[in-house]
């Protein structure tokens, strides 16, 4: 999930913006006065909706008084639709923020339900969606949330972001993961998620260097032989595209294919793995902030390579001896400077538990899994479903071009790669 990072953005990216705060009823309600006013500090407009549940824990006159708007409490409520209407109040937010988000709130929008006020503004709205969870420790991690969480994410990747929620003690007395962020922290994180989301023209990877593996590596045996695979490098190259469209400066390290270069991309062509490994190598030396390895790197190598081309001997079978080629993206990721590192699964079955395991075994950020069995997605196909796993959330993303599923893998890099470096910097804080 995504957190502040604020040294990042500028103070100015709140100013004018429309910020339309949603309030549920959880006790962390009290900490959305203080994102109110910070909000408002910041020179952003704000009005304020609030849930039944939510007028329970605190008074809408508080929020009024902060926000300097009426508070939009009730759907059918005909002096509100006299001022403002809720179609209106729609279209009008920049963004909107629901904080503190219940569960229930949730369950009710992963299912497209609209029986509030503020559910039926985000079903009618196309405005960019910010979440701040805040529930109890148990709650959070109940599967069914975690459920609701997911099918939100997938149903509305583009346009939903989750921050949080932290971990520590709840007002329960519960310690676990469900506490709402910090007002100053939400302030940070909806700038930044605005920054990111709205400013098309800078770019969100604008001034970061991502290095990028591509196709396959070919192990040689002898001058005319080799080992490979059936990557075309689609995959990779889409994914590069799409780093360039979002302002990043791009290298392209590609094993052999047949397909165009993307513009603006500087690609450096290698044949085997130990090619590749010495080539991104080069490239992180040169400064590296997300490396991404789409590449199907051979596992294992000829330990000999003939000189001239082998002969026939008159036996039937010839044994090859290979040996494990080095693992590049495992290698990028043990680094103790590492760039935010991106692997790709590519398995033929039980995808996500082989996919999660190489998550955790090459120390990686995000790892993308790809059903490669079959013949209309995965290798050399245009097309490919993937799920994007990271260490808090798996996001379905369904069968679509392998460009237009670059951009969404793309999106998601841009918001995990700065949840982690705010954690990093949270880290060394501590
Ligand atoms: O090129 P296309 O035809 O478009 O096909 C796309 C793809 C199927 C090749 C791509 O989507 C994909 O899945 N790429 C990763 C292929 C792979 O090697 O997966 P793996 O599960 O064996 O490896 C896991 C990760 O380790 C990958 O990020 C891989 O790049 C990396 N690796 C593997 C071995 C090695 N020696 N070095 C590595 O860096």
């Amino acid at each position: 999930m995504f957190q502040a990072n604020q040294a990042s953005f500028s103070m100015a990216t709140l100013n004018g913006k429309n910020i339309l705060l949603g309030i549920t009823g959880g006790i962390a309600a009290y900490k959305s006065a203080e994102l109110c006013r910070l909000l408002r500090k910041q020179n952003a407009v704000v009005r304020v909706v609030m849930t039944r549940g939510a007028c329970e824990f605190i008074s809408p006159l508080t929020f009024q008084a902060l926000s300097g708007n009426p508070v939009h409490t009730q759907l059918l409520d005909s002096d509100a639709e006299a001022g403002m209407g809720h179609i209106e109040l729609a279209k009008w937010p920049d963004l909107i923020i629901v904080a503190p988000a219940t569960a229930n709130f949730i369950a009710k929008y992963s299912q497209g339900l609209a029986d509030d006020l503020l559910l039926t503004l985000l079903i009618a709205s196309t405005a960019p969606v910010a979440i701040a969870p805040a529930m109890n420790q148990a709650m959070w991690s109940n599967p069914l949330t975690q459920r609701n969480i997911r099918e939100l994410q997938t149903a509305l990747l583009e346009q939903v972001t989750f921050l949080g929620p932290a971990e520590g003690e709840q007002a329960c007395g519960d310690i676990g993961a469900g506490r709402m962020l910090e007002a100053s922290e939400l302030c940070d994180a909806v700038e930044e998620v605005l920054a990111v989301l709205l400013d098309a023209d800078a770019g969100p990877l604008s001034g970061q260097r991502v290095v990028i593996t591509a196709g396959p590596t070919r192990e040689a045996i002898d001058p005319v032989r080799y080992i490979s695979n059936h990557s075309s490098g689609k995959m990779g190259y889409a994914l590069a595209a799409a780093c360039a469209e979002q302002g990043a400066d791009v290298v392209l390290v590609s094993g052999p294919v047949q397909i165009e270069r993307p513009k603006q991309v500087k690609v450096a062509m290698v044949e085997s793995a130990t090619e590749m490994m010495s080539s991104v190598d080069q490239e992180i030396a040169l400064g590296c902030d997300i490396f991404i390895s789409a590449a199907a790197v051979a596992d294992y190598s000829p330990v000999m390579v003939a000189d001239q081309k082998m002969k026939k001997k008159g036996e039937d079978d010839v044994v090859l001896n290979l040996t494990q080629n080095v693992d590049i993206v495992a290698t990028v990721a043990a680094r103790p400077s590492k760039p935010y590192v991106v692997g790709f699964a590519a398995e033929t079955n039980d995808v996500l538990n082989y996919a999660k395991g190489k998550l955790v075994k090459k120390n990686l950020d995000m790892i993308v899994a790809n059903d490669v069995s079959r013949s209309d997605i995965g290798f050399n196909s245009d097309h490919n479903a993937v799920h994007i796993i990271t260490a808090n959330e798996i996001i379905e993303v369904p069968k679509q071009s392998k460009k237009e599923l670059a951009r969404s893998i793309v999106k998601s890099i841009v918001l995990n790669s700065k949840t982690r470096k705010s954690t990093t910097k949270l880290d060394k804080k501590g």
